[in-house]
């Protein structure tokens, strides 16, 4: 099935433009403004005039009536839900294929198969509104043709790094917490079936387990189960604990169950509301800067621009006591805000933290149809902000859910970010992100890939979603400069835990587990490349990933080929680059069916002339 679907839309992209690839396809086809498909580029006002669209409209207006119609809907619906269900189960695959049609539906027939859009951007039967094929490299061009000459190595943060090293004086540390993906699951039942064959176990309704050793644990369970809330609110007691308390916290988003067939925006926004109660309860002095993930939105992944979101008007309210008024206001309408950053003890003072809200760039946002050009208008913010701080000479911690340029955020917007955090390398002192579930080291380059500016830091999970221990970072950070100067990991391990020993605990220190001088990019470099070269760093790197949820022997990859993957991954936050790295096709309709359709989907950007 998969197989067939596959080739049907190969014959589709070949049909769309030439074998190579065909984004640069659609690309270089429309570039002169010129509609995708039609030809009005050779037949003139004989193809384009108000006849031919006239007919296009009033075609396409009685599919849209005819598709808006609730019986063809429900029995598309009910269609697509049987083909699902040959590979889940159906009560899944309905209640998601309803949910999210809700988004997708609208977008496809109102928006990108609406009249307006078809006729002129398809067909070319219409001369307006006009649509221009815009090139990226024009964008990045502009944004980098004022960069400071002092910038033009791209190892800004490599010479602090060296700056601060030379420094034989002892220098301020500040701690700074940061978790990620807690995905509480309140329906979590210890006894439960871990292993259910749905996409979330643990549950009522996972029914009993087979074996013994499959039941839900007290604690939390190795398999496709979420974080029992007792596990999860056992961290914020035990942050309290330390004798260093963390003086700011980071919380990166992703705090719903994982039962995204069956939801409500309300039901979604109860976790947050928990977390955030946890959090007072337990740290009420330490300030915190949320970002939304992709699952707080519903249904999942979903949030339009051009509309008021629901969930992030529940957020705002329970967040409105963590935000000034300035990051409140542009919360509530965009899902992203910069503040200034303040601690429990310290001030901060020339530090700022910028969050971004990443489902301006999440591949499986629908709503990204019709948001042609800067979903949000987040780039054109972003780069303000940095403006603004390379002026007053301030330093930004940039915060968000899905990694810039990773698999889940699509090309057009990461190309384009990637030339404002090279311009503002210097602006920029920490990255950090989740979403991946794992702890996770990036680097981040220029703008032609060739040298590392910045790192990007995901801590790993609260959930145990999939296989994982629960873990989150405390980093040190040096207070004079911003920069993190050592990372310290902290996991519950899940199996003592069920045994009777429940705790949290440190796992590690980065830059000790690794042997590195520091947090440099050149030092994660030099890390990075002993991934291709000695056998066995690669283990110890997924191992740790995953805190250590099983024997290490579990996560042997010691073969050419894997290693080359990890490394590949880790020197190209670009997904589309860590491919080239492979020596793999960009696009591949076969092997990588979804991404590729998603880059070819949310395909190049336009800009809209009416
Ligand atoms: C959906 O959620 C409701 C309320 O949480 C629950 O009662 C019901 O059993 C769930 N249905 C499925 C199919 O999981
Ligand atoms: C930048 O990358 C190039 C090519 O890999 C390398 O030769 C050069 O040394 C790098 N520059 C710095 C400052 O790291
Ligand atoms: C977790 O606990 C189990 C059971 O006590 C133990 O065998 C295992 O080594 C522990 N894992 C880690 C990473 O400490």
């Amino acid at each position: 099935m998969k197989k067939i679907i596959a080739l049907l839309i190969l014959a589709l992209v070949f049909s769309a433009g030439n074998s190579t690839d065909p984004i640069t396809a659609l690309r270089e086809r429309s570039k002169d403004g010129h509609s995708l498909f039609g030809f009005e580029r050779q037949l003139g006002s004989l193809w384009q005039n108000s006849v031919t669209c006239g007919v296009c409209h009033a075609g396409l207006n009685v599919m849209d009536y005819i598709m808006g119609s609730k019986i063809v809907r429900k029995s598309l619906e009910t269609t697509v839900s049987l083909i699902c269900s040959i590979f889940s189960e159906y009560e899944v695959c309905h209640g998601a294929i309803t949910e999210m049609g809700d988004v997708i539906w609208p977008q496809i027939f109102s928006f990108l198969f609406g009249a307006k859009y078809s006729c002129s951007r398809f067909a070319g039967v219409c001369a307006s509104p006009k649509y221009i094929t815009l090139d990226p490299q024009n964008y990045i061009d502009r944004v980098l043709s004022d960069k400071p000459e002092f910038l033009n190595d791209n190892n800004y943060v490599d010479l602090q790094y060296q700056k601060i090293a030379q420094d034989k004086k002892p220098r301020k540390i500040v701690k700074v917490m940061h978790i990620s993906d807690v995905h509480l699951d309140f329906n979590y039942l210890e006894g439960t079936n871990a292993q259910c064959n749905e996409p979330l176990c643990c549950r009522a309704s996972s029914g009993k387990p087979k074996n013994p050793e499959d039941a839900a644990g007290k604690f939390g369970s190795l398999a496709d189960c979420d974080l029992p809330p007792i596990t999860g609110e056992m961290v914020f007691d035990f942050v309290k604990s330390l004798d260093e308390k963390p003086d700011v916290l980071f919380w990166t988003g992703d705090n719903v169950a994982h039962d995204i067939w069956n939801q409500t925006s309300h039901e979604n926004s109860d976790y947050t509301v928990k977390i955030s109660e946890w959090l007072q309860e337990h740290l009420g002095d330490i300030p915190v800067y949320p970002t939304p993930g992709n699952h707080e939105f519903f249904p999942v992944n979903a949030m339009s621009f051009d509309e008021k979101d629901d969930v992030i008007e529940q957020l705002s309210k329970v967040w409105k006591r963590w935000l000034d008024d300035d990051a409140f206001e542009l919360f509530k309408k965009y899902g992203y805000y910069s503040m200034p950053l303040r601690g429990e003890t310290e001030t901060w003072d020339g530090f700022r933290v910028i969050a971004l809200n990443t489902e301006t760039c999440n591949h499986q946002n629908w709503y990204l149809f019709s948001q042609l050009n800067d979903p949000g208008d987040m780039l054109a913010w972003v780069e303000e902000e940095f403006k603004k701080l390379e002026q007053s000479g301030e330093k930004a911690f940039v915060i968000g859910h899905v990694k810039p340029g990773e698999d889940a955020c699509l090309y057009e917007w990461s190309m384009r970010y990637r030339a404002l955090a090279e311009r503002y390398q210097h602006v920029i002192v920490a990255n950090l992100f989740g979403h991946t579930h794992t702890e996770d080291i990036n680097l981040f380059s220029d703008s032609t890939n060739e040298n590392i500016t910045h790192m990007v830091f995901t801590p790993g999970s609260l959930t145990t979603y999939s296989d994982h221990n629960p873990q989150f970072r405390i980093y040190d950070i040096d207070y004079a400069t911003g920069y993190p100067v050592r990372a310290h990991k902290y996991f519950f391990n899940i199996t003592q835990g069920n045994l009777g020993d429940p705790k949290w605990e440190k796992q590690y220190e980065l830059t000790e587990e690794y042997g590195l001088e520091d947090m440099s990019p050149a030092s994660f470099l030099k890390l990075t490349n002993s991934f291709k070269e000695e056998v066995g760093q690669v283990t110890k790197y997924l191992w740790n990933q995953n805190g250590r949820a099983f024997d290490i022997s579990k996560y042997d990859c010691s073969d050419n080929e894997c290693m080359m993957k990890y490394y590949c991954m880790i020197r190209n936050i670009i997904y589309l680059e860590s491919k080239d790295c492979l020596g793999k096709k960009r696009l591949d309709f076969i092997y990588d069916l979804e991404k590729s359709l998603y880059e070819w989907f949310f395909g190049p950007w336009v800009e809209k002339i009416e």
